[in-house]
């Protein structure tokens, strides 16, 4: 069966949490069997993902050298244009600085939704309040909302989830019972002070999953390696969960995903997370 074509945008509700890290793995885990992925930075501060991903030497455009692009562009116009991290085409900012300058993701976004079975957007919340926001959460993608497992967070998740432009709400538009096409991810805390259900509860979305602290995930980054982490380890294993209720299954079969009305909207499965 062929694999259902996917957005995933990773919202970061509040900044530090984790939402680039999120992105590149859920990325990372879409791209292990093979199908076409790429990974979409569009914040508009910050030195862009690919400090992140340890990519910086690799060759390949950055939003400042697509500036001035218009129009849109055939598929095939990206062989080999962007930097490849674990098999994933990455598109971000560099420390030139700035997110997707003029209609540059306007022009590009068909054909990389066209050439990748899934896109995944990297996006502070804050970045998707525009026409970024119009681009990406057209066509009902899954939207991952990423915050801290603590009263800030839940805080600046419901600030986050008032400014949302309502496209992010289009596949259960009036009526938020109705095959949402949000979910809720928390970075998890130690002894924390906030139930994963109940910060769900308060905010109204599903819960996709709850993210361990992993000791070895900044430093490898640190080092230059980019988000790695132990196939087994805790943290693995919830970007796993996390990316089949985002609807991407790596092993390639077509996903129920986030779609039409009554549809299983997400593999949510509160006794899991
Ligand atoms: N699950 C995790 N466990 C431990 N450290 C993590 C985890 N996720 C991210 N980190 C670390 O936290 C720091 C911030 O991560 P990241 O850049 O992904 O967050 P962000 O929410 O995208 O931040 P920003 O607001 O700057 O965009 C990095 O050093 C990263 O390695
Ligand atoms: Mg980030």
């Amino acid at each position: 069966m062929r694999a259902q074509q996917r957005v995933v945008v990773v919202a970061g509700a509040c900044g530090g949490v984790g939402t680039s890290t999120l992105a590149a793995l859920v990325a990372a885990e879409a791209a292990r069997a093979g199908a076409g992925t790429a990974l979409v930075d569009v914040a508009a501060h910050g030195a862009g993902i690919e400090v992140l991903l340890g990519v910086e030497g690799r060759p390949g455009a950055r939003w400042r050298d697509l500036d001035g692009l218009r129009g849109s562009i055939a598929p095939a116009d990206l062989d080999g244009v962007l930097p490849v991290w674990r098999g994933v085409e990455v598109l971000g900012g560099d420390r030139r600085g700035g997110g997707p300058p003029g209609d540059a993701l306007e022009a590009v976004w068909p054909a990389l939704r066209e050439r990748c079975t899934t896109v995944v957007v990297d996006a502070p919340v804050t970045a998707l309040d525009g026409d970024v926001g119009e681009v990406v959460l057209a066509g009902a993608p899954s939207v991952l909302v990423v915050t801290g497992q603590d009263v800030r967070g839940v805080a600046a998740a419901l600030a986050a989830l008032a400014v949302l432009p309502p496209a992010a709400w289009a596949a259960g538009a009036g009526d938020p019972d109705d095959s949402r096409s949000a979910a809720l991810v928390l970075r998890g805390r130690r002894a924390p002070r906030v139930a994963p259900a109940e910060a769900a509860g308060v905010l109204g979305l599903p819960l996709a999953g709850v993210l361990p602290t992993d000791r070895g995930v900044a430093e490898a980054c640190d080092r230059g390696f980019g988000p790695v982490v132990g196939r087994r380890s805790a943290l693995a294993r919830a970007v796993a969960r996390v990316t089949r209720a985002a609807g991407v299954h790596p092993g390639g079969t077509a996903s129920a995903g986030v779609g039409a009305r009554g549809e299983a909207a997400w593999g949510w499965d509160g006794a899991r997370v």
